[in-house]
């Protein structure tokens, strides 16, 4: 176990392996701009990917969730899943926008994928077509999660980017229908992540008014978090005890337990989901280093940690300071 200078133990390894994604969803890479994405040869290969988590595994390393962009668009991504679940990883998982995932649901599952989590912003076509800048069918995403539960892949969860005045009022609606299905959401609040989705405070819909909006329809009850260091704020349905959560990046910050760290899909290490910038780890797995030197980056990058970025946002909003960040779609969420 390796702890920051604020005592935060690194526990969670967020691996992003893909830049590119097939939507273009309004809170992250909005249309009609152009992006730059990281050419083929930047990217860690899967070998590269699996020597350096096995590298830090023995740090402490409990989780490792696989993302994007999206990452169903890596070519036989089963086959880093295979790698990661033969390291003895315990827990990994995906995040993925759910466009791909009924095909690939069995392969990952037969592979080693332990769950997933789906980013679905909206259950109407036209809506979610013009959240995620292209024509797309709800009903094709949700295919996807029902294959991914008839897999096995458990437990599935469904993140709701919520944008006020975007999807804002179909909370009670997405609510209702996947606690239909059994399968838990996660209403996140739109955050300030890099510098290309205009946000603005004033596009925030806070956790507090997502409740008030959901308590209209349901009886809930909160339930506390399942273990520290969880984004989510977790609540259950009176009625039949199903979980639902919500994600207050903005306005209730949890930074205090944060045990997160991001690799890039072009091999840079990053500490807060916030950074400006990554530390670069490629040179060193691609030089041959022993995992012994790689261990050793880790624990001096991670012993020197400081970041609290969700804790400074309103601060340095106040003073008009609006740092230069990186972009959602090469952190991976
Ligand atoms: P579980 O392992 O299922 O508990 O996953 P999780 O909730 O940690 O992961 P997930 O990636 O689904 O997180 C949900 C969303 O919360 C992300 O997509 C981000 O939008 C947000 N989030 C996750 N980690 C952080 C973080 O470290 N800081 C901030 N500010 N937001 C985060
Ligand atoms: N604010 C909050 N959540 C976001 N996501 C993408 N961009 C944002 C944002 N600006 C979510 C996606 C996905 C995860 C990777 O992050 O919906 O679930
Ligand atoms: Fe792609 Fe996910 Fe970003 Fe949407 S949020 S554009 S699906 S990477
Ligand atoms: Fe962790 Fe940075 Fe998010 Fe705070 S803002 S919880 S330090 S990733």
């Amino acid at each position: 176990m390796i702890v920051d200078s604020l005592g935060r133990e690194l526990r969670d390894l967020r691996i992003s392996i893909t830049d590119r994604c097939n939507f273009r969803c309004a809170f992250c890479m909005p249309e009609g701009k152009d992006y730059e994405f990281f050419p083929r040869e930047e990217l860690l290969s899967f070998e590269e990917i699996a020597k350096f988590v096995k590298a830090i595994l023995p740090l402490g390393i409990k989780k490792v969730r696989l993302t994007g962009g999206e990452p169903l668009l890596r070519r036989h991504l089963e086959n880093l899943i295979s790698m990661l679940s033969e390291l003895g990883v315990e827990d990994i998982s995906l995040t993925t926008n759910g466009f791909l995932l009924k095909e690939k649901a069995e392969v990952l599952k037969s592979a080693g994928l332990k769950r997933v989590t789906v980013s679905l912003p909206s259950l109407r076509d036209e809506v979610l077509s013009k959240i995620v800048g292209r024509e797309v069918k709800a009903s094709q995403i949700i295919e996807g999660i029902l294959k991914a539960i008839e897999v096995g892949l458990s437990p599935v969860k469904v993140n709701v980017c919520v944008v006020k005045g975007l999807n804002h009022e179909e909370i009670p609606e997405i609510a209702r229908f996947f606690k239909g299905l059994g399968v838990v959401v996660r209403f996140i609040e739109f955050m300030d992540v890099g510098t290309l989705n205009g946000w603005s405070l004033d596009r925030v819909f806070s956790v507090r008014e997502m409740l008030e909006l959901l308590q209209r329809s349901f009886e809930l009850e909160p339930v506390g978090r399942s273990y520290r260091g969880e984004v989510a704020e977790r609540y259950r349905y009176k009625e039949d005890g199903l979980e639902v959560g919500f994600i207050s990046s903005i306005t209730q910050p949890f930074c205090g337990d944060c045990n997160r760290l991001r690799l890039t899909a072009d091999g840079k290490l990053l500490t807060c989901l916030f950074a400006r910038e990554g530390h670069d780890v490629k040179s060193l797995i691609r030089r041959g280093a022993k995992e012994e030197e790689i261990r050793d980056f880790v624990v001096s990058l991670w012993s020197k940690r400081k970041d609290r970025y969700s804790e400074e946002r309103l601060e340095l909003l106040k003073k008009g300071i609006l740092p230069k960040k990186i972009e959602m779609f090469k952190v991976g969420g």
